[in-house]
C-alpha cells in the first residue's frame, strides 16, 4: 500500500459560496428525500428520528469536520492525504487502508445511487405527460369493474399498465386486494395508492428505459467531474442548490394545506421509545452519516480544496444544520400525504415514488415534473461527490488525467448500474452494506486517526483551540469510536437474529 507521495491539489474553490454550495450539494441527496422517509418511516418515525438528530450532533458532526480538517491538511485525495500524513509523522501505514474502505463505499454507494437518480428521471416525463392526474380516475374505473377481465377494460385506462405485476390483477382479472386487519384477512377496494404503486412497479420493471436514464445521468457527472473542481463541481451546485430549496419550501405549503398535518405530525413528533431496536439505533446512525456524505471520505476530498481563510467549525455546522433540515421537510412533506390517503408509512424504498405523485396529481402537471427535476439536481450534486473520491485519486497517484478517470470509472459504474436494474433486490443489500455498516464503520475508524493518531497541532491547526476543540476530541477519541462499535456489532446481530 506504500507509494510516492502525490503533489499537493492546484484547483481549489472559488469562492465560499461556491464550496456551502458543493458541500450541502453532497449532503443534501436522496438521503434526504428518498432515503430518510422510508428509512423513517420502516423504523418507527418519531423515536428514529430523535436518535437521528443525536446521531448527527454526536457522530456525523465531529466526523465532518475532522474529514474537512485533515482534508484541507493533505490538500490531497483521501488515499493520498492519509499516505502522506502517515510518512509525515510516522505512523503506521495500516491507517492508508481507512481511505480505501472509504473510495470503495463511495462507489459502492454510487453504483447503485445513480440507478435510483435514474427512476427520479424517469418521473420527470411521466410528470408532464399528466400521468399522476389520471391516478383518481383509474381506481375509480378499476374499482366499478372488479370481477371483469383486465383485457376488457384495458381502452378506458390510460396510464396504469395491469399486465404489470399489480396486487388487484390477478391472472387478468381485476380484483380486490386482500389485507390483514386484526389478524384476520378482509377484501378492500383498489385505491389511488394502489394504482401509484402499480405505476412505480411497471416504472422500474421498464430495464431499457431505466438503464438509458442511468446512463445519461451518469455521463452527466462523468462531464461536470471532467470540468475540474472549480470549473465543473462547484458551477454546477451553485446554480443546482439555490433552485433546490426554493422549490422544496413550495411542496411543503402545499403538503401542510392539503395533506393530513395532524397524523403526520404524530407520527413525526411523538416518540415511541418502545419501537426501538438495537437495529433502529444503527439504521439512525447510518442514515445520519448517509445524508451528511461522512464516513466514506468524500469531505477529505471536499475538504482538500478549501482555501485556508474558511472556518471549518462554522462551515460544517452550516452544512449539517441545512442536510438536517432538508431532512425534516422531506419528513413533512411526504408523511401527511402518506396518512391522507391511507397508505403504508413502511412502505420501503418505492416511498417517495408512490406518495408524492398522489399528490402532485392533483396539481397542474409542471409541479410534479418541477418536484422530480429538483430531486434530480440534489441527487445530481451529491453523485458527483462520491465519484469525485475516485476521480481525485486516480488523478493523484496513477496521474491520469481527470477527464480519462472519469470516463473509466464512469464505465464501470455502468456494469454495476446494470446489475441493480435487473435485480432491484440488491440495491437494499448494497445500501446496507455501504450506507449502513461501511458508513459507521468508517466513521468510528475516522474518530481513532483523527483522535488518537494525528498529532493535536494538526487539528488545532485546521480547527482553531478552545472549547469547541476539546469537545470535538472528546467526540472523536471516546464516544464516536466506542458507541458506534457497540452499535454496529448489536445492530448487526439484531438483523441476522431476527
Ligand atoms: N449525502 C448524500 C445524500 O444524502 C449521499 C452521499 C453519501 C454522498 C456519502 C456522499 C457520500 O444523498
Amino acid at each position: 500500500m506504500s507509494g510516492p507521495v502525490s503533489a499537493g491539489k492546484s484547483d481549489h474553490w472559488g469562492s465560499r459560496f461556491g464550496f456551502i454550495m458543493a458541500a450541502v450539494g453532497s449532503s443534501v441527496g436522496l438521503g434526504n428525500l428518498w432515503r430518510f422517509p422510508f428509512t423513517a418511516g420502516e423504523n418507527g418515525g418519531s423515536a428514529f428520528i430523535v436518535i437521528y438528530l443525536i446521531s448527527v450532533l454526536l457522530f456525523g458532526l465531529p466526523v465532518l469536520m475532522a474529514e474537512y480538517a485533515l482534508g484541507r491538511h493533505g490538500q490531497r485525495s483521501a488515499i493520498a492525504t492519509l499516505r502522506k500524513i502517515t510518512a509525515d509523522e510516522n505512523k503506521p501505514k495500516a491507517w492508508i487502508g481507512m481511505g480505501w474502505l472509504g473510495a470503495i463505499a463511495s462507489l459502492l454507494l454510487f453504483s447503485f445511487y445513480i440507478v435510483i437518480s435514474g427512476w427520479v428521471f424517469d418521473y420527470i416525463p411521466q410528470s408532464f405527460s399528466g400521468a399522476f392526474s389520471a391516478f383518481s380516475t383509474e381506481a375509480e374505473i378499476l374499482n366499478a369493474n372488479i370481477g371483469q377481465a383486465v383485457s376488457a377494460i384495458n381502452s378506458q385506462i390510460s396510464t396504469v399498465d395491469l399486465s404489470a405485476a399489480c396486487a388487484f390483477v390477478n391472472d387478468g382479472v381485476i380484483t380486490r386486494i386482500p389485507e390483514m386487519v386484526n389478524g384476520q384477512e378482509v377484501l378492500r377496494d383498489i385505491t389511488v395508492g394502489d394504482v401509484s404503486g402499480c405505476r412505480f412497479a411497471e416504472t422500474t420493471g421498464n430495464k431499457l428505459e431505466i438503464f438509458i436514464y442511468t446512463a445519461v445521468f451518469l455521463g452527466l457527472n462523468v462531464l461536470v467531474l471532467a470540468r475540474g473542481v472549480h470549473g465543473g463541481i462547484e458551477r454546477a451546485a451553485e446554480i443546482l442548490m439555490p433552485a433546490f430549496f426554493i422549490m422544496l419550501l413550495g411542496i411543503v405549503v402545499y403538503a401542510c394545506i392539503t395533506g393530513d398535518m395532524g397524523a403526520a405530525a404524530n407520527f413525526l413528533l411523538t416518540p415511541d421509545f418502545s419501537k426501538v431496536s438495537f437495529n433502529t439505533v444503527l439504521a439512525a446512525v447510518g442514515q445520519a452519516f448517509f445524508s451528511l456524505s461522512v464516513g466514506s471520505c468524500v469531505m477529505f476530498t471536499y475538504g482538500a480544496y478549501l482555501t485556508r481563510d474558511t472556518s471549518i467549525p462554522k462551515n460544517a455546522c452550516l452544512v449539517a444544520g441545512a442536510d438536517t433540515f432538508v431532512a425534516l421537510i422531506a419528513g413533512f412533506a411526504i408523511f401527511p400525504i402518506v396518512f391522507a390517503f391511507g397508505l403504508n408509512e413502511a412502505g420501503g424504498p418505492g416511498l417517495l415514488f408512490v406518495t408524492l405523485p398522489i399528490a402532485f396529481g392533483q396539481l397542474p402537471t409542471f409541479v410534479g415534473a418541477i418536484f422530480f427535476t429538483l430531486a434530480l439536481f440534489a441527487a445530481f450534486t451529491s453523485a458527483i461527490s462520491l465519484l469525485e473520491v475516485g476521480v481525485s485519486w486516480l488523478e493523484d497517484q496513477r496521474s491520469i488525467g481527470r477527464v480519462k478517470g472519469a470516463i473509466g470509472l464512469g464505465c464501470v459504474m455502468l456494469l454495476f448500474a446494470t446489475a441493480y436494474i435487473f435485480r432491484g433486490d440488491l440495491i437494499d443489500q448494497a445500501d446496507f452494506l455501504s450506507g449502513t455498516v461501511m458508513l459507521p464503520l468508517g466513521g468510528a475508524l475516522i474518530g481513532v486517526f483523527a483522535g488518537w493518531v494525528v498529532p493535536k497541532r494538526i487539528l488545532e491547526n485546521e480547527l482553531g483551540t478552545g472549547t469547541h476543540l476539546n469537545i470535538v476530541l472528546f467526540l472523536l477519541r471516546f464516544v464516536i469510536p466506542i458507541f458506534i462499535t457497540l452499535i454496529l456489532i448489536s445492530g448487526i446481530y439484531a438483523k441476522f437474529a431476527g
